[in-house]
């Protein structure tokens, strides 16, 4: 085919930009630039093209350690990304499925994910996590048949002809606390989980992770580390984002969900602020799970899908707001609201606390059902989890502003019958929109209304985030 035939040639190198001509896709931009020194190896490489590209259902990416030139990584692209490649599929593993599906370690769980996403006219080539190291120089060839443009096959780069660059000596030196994550090159890391891979385990003072303004699109796993704080150069411009549910991602069977965005397992003492996490996908798409104790939200915003929400552990949500589809927060922890707004289609939540514990405490919150059929919690029946129906939930809401609610507010509460004596589903001073009485003579008579001076000692309780949240007394650190 005419397009094997094509050359390309570098037309310029100018510090921050590479173009490489090609006689079919005219002008590429290229980050990093061709020959680029002091690359992060956390790099995710783009290419932005004149037109839209689309990608190949084969060839090879190969990149090698210019030295040796050792093989140091490879994408295939005649793997499929997953069993189901538009997370329309069936969320449970099949097992006998001996499919070989692109794979990546990401903070050491296995995730499967597009070797190349593409947005607009640049495709961005996800390598392997942590195959690229300090100190080398690699050379990346991309074979006919990876990327696609109207009239034929990006010619790419070959072993002999490939796109050149070297990492930066060294990491963050020793005894650095706060580092800066950059999607552009110009911080410590490219990526937020390349910051999260260095944080230490679990050290003495607080490592910080400011995100510079951009675009982040990657799938985030922390596990088992604490003190951390994560947050954004300045509110609402940094987004992360991810096509990821529990159908392109189905659970393994043993081990934590991978269908988030961004996961936080045994992470403890962790703030995270002012960034926006979006999930692509629909069904169990969940932008935000965090497990751990002592974790604060404040001033994010999580959109994702039924679950988008999920939390075990205590957790303290401030100034944020959350979209979801359906039981928007998914709730195993002791969870303090504040000033915060929840926007569902479908339940609210779905509010699981075990016996022992505070489940979810509104305050001063809004929430609010997008199809005007939302309840704020509901128990179904849920055979298959095999488990008694959460007899011990608790939501409670003080002071709370609600629309979209229906008028019983809360269920379905179902069977097999259970003794719902022990539920707390409990209101004070619900309020519309604009600051007056829901009517709540119609409640579900599971839930029930708090009233002074009767219910004192509980408001008294509630209102207090230490009592809620097993004796922690969250701060919130601004940056
Ligand atoms: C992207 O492709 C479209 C369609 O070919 C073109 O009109 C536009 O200028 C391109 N954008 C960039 C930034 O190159
Ligand atoms: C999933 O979506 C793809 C693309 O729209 C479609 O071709 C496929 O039939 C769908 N699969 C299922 C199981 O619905
Ligand atoms: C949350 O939404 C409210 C109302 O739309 C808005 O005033 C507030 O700034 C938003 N907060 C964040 C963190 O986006
Ligand atoms: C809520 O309303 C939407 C839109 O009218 C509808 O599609 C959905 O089935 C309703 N849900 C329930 C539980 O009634
Ligand atoms: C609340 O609703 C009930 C039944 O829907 C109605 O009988 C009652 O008058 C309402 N109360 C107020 C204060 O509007
Ligand atoms: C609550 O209502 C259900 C049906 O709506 C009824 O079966 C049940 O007995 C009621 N429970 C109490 C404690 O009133």
């Amino acid at each position: 085919m005419r397009a094997s035939l094509v050359l390309i040639t570098i037309i310029s190198v100018v510090r921050g930009t590479t173009r490489v001509r090609d006689t079919l896709a005219g002008d590429v931009k290229l980050y990093p630039p061709n020959g680029e020194y002091n690359v992060n190896p956390d790099v995710h490489l783009r290419l932005t093209f004149p037109s839209p590209p689309s990608i190949g259902t084969s060839g090879k990416i190969n990149v090698y350690n210019s030295k040796d030139m050792k093989l140091v990584d490879t994408l295939d692209l005649s793997i499929p990304s997953s069993p189901s490649l538009y997370g329309n599929g069936s969320v449970e593993a099949d097992d006998a499925d001996k499919t070989k599906y692109q794979t990546n370690i990401i903070g050491g769980l296995d995730f499967y994910f597009y070797p190349i996403i593409v947005r607009d006219n640049t495709s961005t080539i996800y390598l392997h996590n942590n195959k690229l190291t300090y100190g080398h120089t690699y050379l990346v060839e991309i074979e006919p048949g990876v990327i696609k443009l109207a009239g034929g096959s990006f010619n790419g780069f070959t072993r002999d002809q490939p796109w050149k660059f070297t990492t930066k000596r060294h990491g963050p030196k020793d005894g650095i606390r706060k580092v800066m994550v950059a999607a552009d090159g110009s911080g410590h890391f490219n990526t937020i989980q390349g910051a999260i891979d260095w944080a230490p385990a679990n050290p003495r003072e607080l490592t910080s992770i400011k995100i510079r303004d951009g675009y982040y699109e990657e799938i985030i796993f922390c596990q088992y580390k604490s003190h951390l704080f994560i947050h954004g150069e300045s509110g609402g411009i940094v987004t992360v984002g991810y096509p990821n549910n529990a159908a392109f991602n189905p659970p393994n069977r043993q081990g934590p969900p991978r269908s988030a965005v961004f996961s936080f397992r045994g992470c403890s003492d962790l703030e995270i602020s002012r960034f926006t996490i979006n999930n692509y996908l629909p069904g169990q798409a969940e932008a935000l799970i965090v497990n751990g104790e002592r974790i604060i939200l404040d001033w994010m915003r999580i959109n994702g899908g039924v679950n988008a929400f999920t939390t075990y552990g205590t957790v303290y949500v401030h100034n944020s707001n959350i979209t979801g589809k359906g039981d928007t927060v998914l709730g195993y922890g002791s969870v303090y609201w504040q000033h915060t707004r929840i926007e569902s289609t479908g339940a609210v939540t779905w509010t699981r606390t075990p016996q022992g514990i505070h489940g979810h405490i509104f305050v001063n919150c809004f929430l609010i059902g997008l199809e005007g059929n939302s309840t704020l919690a509901r128990l179904p029946e849920n055979p298959e989890e095999g488990e008694d129906n959460w007899p011990y939930a608790e939501m409670i809401l003080i002071d709370t502003r609600t629309s979209g609610i229906t008028p019983e507010g809360w269920g379905p509460v179902q069977g097999p019958p259970f003794d719902s004596s022990q539920v707390r589903f409990w209101e004070y001073n619900t309020m519309d929109l604009q600051g007056q009485p829901i009517n709540t003579s119609r409640r579900l008579n599971v839930s029930r209304q708090l009233r002074l001076p009767k219910d004192h000692k509980y408001l008294v309780e509630y209102r207090d985030p230490a009592k809620v949240l097993g004796g922690w007394n969250p701060i919130v650190i601004y940056p």
